[in-house]
């Protein structure tokens, strides 16, 4: 029996954090044997927001990088840029022409994201369409991600659903989000009200994948908590305190009750200690193997693999949904 598939990506819009990790890329390690597996590098998303063109170049590279070094095989897993395959637009502009304003206002991001901002662009209002063309254009069963782009994934659904209505089969499958139970929404280590961002302008708020032991240290010894002193569970009361242990949580595999009965007693420095050693111990092997594959060819060698093979299955699909909607000649 053939493999179900799964799709994911992660915009190239900056260094990963700790979160981008948990939510986006570790869980990929499990899934890549047991799922037909789809990995890629949303460069389009990024542009939803202005870039530094030789900057955004840098990061698709050490993107694919750090999947590599993390331990992504791309034997199993299909390696891909979006921008280098243009169904993706493609198949985007036609589902745009099926999604409502409506809908695409509710969209938790766009209003955090043009918040404060005058001047957004369209493509940051229409991205959640491409973000369904994404994953519809592969008829990925399963989009692991972390609880930020729950909404989007089942926007993907309800475009699906609709579509599927109105020309009278099945033509997209309906994605399925994927959520983890613990780690879905790492907060900000400065304001715990807020998710670890990539793109923070406190240096302080958000780990890196790439950052060194010293800052590693820095930034959780001064992660904000709360003045009560107790190591317990609750995320609303104890956001700061609750992150740390979630954090514990996912580095080292323990149950959430686990950590918490390991910390009994402790202190908040003792923790804070704690946790930037596991994510110290995590991460060190994966920034050698970065540096290593940075230099390497194998990126290039498995984006140009899998530019070859998604393409084939992106023209046969978008061919088909083309000539559906009644474009071109039949
Ligand atoms: P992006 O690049 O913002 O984030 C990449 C992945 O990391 C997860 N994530 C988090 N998980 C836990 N805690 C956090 N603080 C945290 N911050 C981010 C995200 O949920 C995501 O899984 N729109 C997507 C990229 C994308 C995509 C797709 C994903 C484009 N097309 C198709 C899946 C399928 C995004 O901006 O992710």
């Amino acid at each position: 029996m053939s493999k179900e598939r799964l799709l994911t990506g992660l915009q190239p819009s900056g260094a990963l954090t700790i979160g981008n990790y948990i939510g986006g890329v570790k869980r990929l390690l499990k899934y890549q044997d047991e799922y037909d597996t789809f990995l890629f590098v949303p460069d389009m998303h990024a542009i939803t927001v202005t870039q530094d063109p030789a900057l955004l170049h840098k990061r698709i590279k050490e993107l694919v990088a750090i999947y590599l070094a993390v331990g992504i095989d791309p034997k199993k897993v299909h390696l891909y840029i979006q921008s280098e395959n243009l169904y993706h637009a493609n198949l985007s502009w036609i589902l745009e022409c099926h999604s409502y304003f409506g809908e695409m206002s509710r969209m938790h991001q766009f209003k955090e994201k043009s918040k404060n901002h005058e001047n957004f662009t369209c493509g940051l209002f229409t991205y959640p369409a491409l973000m369904a063309a994404d994953i519809l254009l592969y008829d990925a069963k399963y989009v692991p991600t972390g609880a930020d782009q729950k909404q989007h994934v089942e926007l993907a659904r309800n475009i699906a659903d609709r579509f599927n209505s109105r020309y009278g089969k099945e033509y997209f499958v309906k994605p399925e989000p994927v959520i983890p139970e613990v780690g879905a929404r790492i907060r900000d280590l400065q304001d715990p009200s807020k998710k670890m961002s990539k793109s923070t302008d406190n240096p302080k708020a958000s780990v890196f994948m790439t950052d060194d032991e010293k800052s590693i240290r820095k930034k959780f010894a001064s992660a904000v908590t709360d003045s009560d002193g107790k190591i317990c569970f609750d995320e609303e009361n104890k956001p700061g305190v609750s992150n740390l242990l979630t954090l514990y949580s996912v580095f080292t595999g323990l149950k959430i009750d686990e950590v918490v009965a390991k910390f009994q007693g402790s202190g908040y420095g003792d923790l804070k200690n704690e946790v930037a050693n596991v994510v110290i111990d995590t991460m060190k092997p994966i920034q050698d193997k970065y540096k290593y594959y940075l230099e390497s060819t194998e990126i290039d060698e498995a984006l140009d693999e899998g530019r070859e093979f998604t393409n084939k299955i992106a023209k046969e699909k978008y061919e088909i949904i083309r000539n559906v909607v009644g474009l071109g000649r039949n």
